[in-house]
């Protein structure tokens, strides 16, 4: 195996455990625990700071997943026709998170964050629950598709 593969993989499958993984930690971990925060503002407020990182960082990952999924099939594996049942189906699945993700950046996270800086809690509240939705959506397909991702050299 080439050496440029290997890092090509390297980097996809970091981009991957700090994308899912992020939206395991937000959404099994740290949403549970808000209850701590006994106001709803504080506890918007948080998420706001909270996701203000997060998103920045998923962008950078999906530009990672990206470049190195396709550079693994055009440069390593030479195209699409060269690559197993599980890369296409990981490109699919790829695909509906990073729709849904520029669906949540462009619709749903700027209005929550100008629903929080403006002080209408009960607008960015309804706000959050969609984007919950969106990363309990996700969550799933995250899994799905790295464990499609991971395990598909043994049957794809
Ligand atoms: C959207 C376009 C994507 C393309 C073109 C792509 C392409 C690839 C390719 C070519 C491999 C190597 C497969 C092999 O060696 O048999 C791979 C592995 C993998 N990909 Fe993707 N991928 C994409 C998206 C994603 C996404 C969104 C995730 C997870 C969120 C992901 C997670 C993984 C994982 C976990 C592996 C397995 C690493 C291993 O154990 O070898 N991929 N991908």
């Amino acid at each position: 195996m080439p050496y440029t593969m290997i890092i090509a993989l390297a980097i996809h499958i970091v981009s991957a455990v700090i994308w899912v993984g992020g939206m395991f930690f937000a959404y099994s971990v740290l949403r549970p625990s808000m209850g701590t925060l006994e106001q709803a503002p504080d506890r918007l407020r948080l998420w706001r700071a909270v996701f203000a990182r997060f998103f920045r960082i998923v962008i950078i990952e999906i530009v990672l997943l990206l470049g190195s999924g396709y550079w693994m099939v055009f440069v390593e594996f030479g195209g699409f026709a060269g690559v197993g049942l599980h890369v296409h189906i990981m490109n699919l699945t790829g695909f509906l998170m990073m729709g849904l993700f520029a669906h949540l950046w462009f619709a749903e996270w700027s209005k929550f964050r100008r629903f929080v800086d403006d002080g209408d809690f009960p607008a960015a509240g309804a706000r959050l629950n969609r984007i919950r939705m969106i990363v309990f959506t996700n969550l799933w397909l995250g899994w799905i598709t790295v464990v499609v991702g991971a395990t598909g050299r043994y049957w794809g």
